[in-house]
């Protein structure tokens, strides 16, 4: 089932998948994640988050109209490959669609480069690294 949830239903598994379980839950919370106009969406199974994802309002760089930044996209390692990630995408840009959102990008990871890309993202500028994370490139999807 897919829901929206609040900051505090995502922390666990973004510190689990994202961060190697390394920080403290308060260290994975993002700048605008409680902003009025930030809001999260997950896949639950058994009442249990199996795939997280994060929108903040962010424009990028100079594209006109209402940008969007996907935050903490994860789903956990035993429900990977199972198309949560996909669904909890397509929910969020039909929602984002009606928010007259104009477009969505983020900073993706090497790895997740072929899942943005079957959403439809593309590349928008060059690979870069991420200390202790790796190399990412920003992706742009446009909504409307
Ligand atoms: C990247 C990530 C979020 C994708 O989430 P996911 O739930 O595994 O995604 P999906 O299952 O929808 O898609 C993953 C693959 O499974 C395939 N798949 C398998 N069964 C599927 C099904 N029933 N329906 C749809 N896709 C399916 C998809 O084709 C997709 O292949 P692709 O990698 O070639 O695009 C997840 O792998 C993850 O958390 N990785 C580690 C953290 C990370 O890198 N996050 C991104 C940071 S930018």
């Amino acid at each position: 089932m897919i829901k929206f949830l609040q900051t505090a239903d995502v922390l666990s598994l973004r510190n689990k998948i994202l961060r190697n379980d390394k920080l403290t839950l308060e260290e994975c919370i993002l700048e605008n994640d409680s902003k009025a106009t930030t809001f999260h969406i997950g896949f639950l199974v058994e009442n249990e988050a199996v795939c997280i994802a994060s929108f903040h309002q962010q424009p990028k760089d100079d594209f006109t109209g209402l940008g969007y930044q996907l935050r903490g996209m994860a789903t956990d390692e035993d429900f990977q490959g199972k198309g949560y990630g996909n669904r909890v995408m397509n929910f969020a840009i039909v929602y984002l669609r009606g928010q007259n959102a104009n477009y969505l990008w983020c900073n993706a990871r090497e790895k997740a480069f072929k899942f943005y890309l079957s959403l439809g993202f593309e590349f928008i500028g060059d690979k870069f690294e991420i200390p202790h994370i790796g190399t990412h490139s920003v992706m742009y999807l446009k909504i409307k």
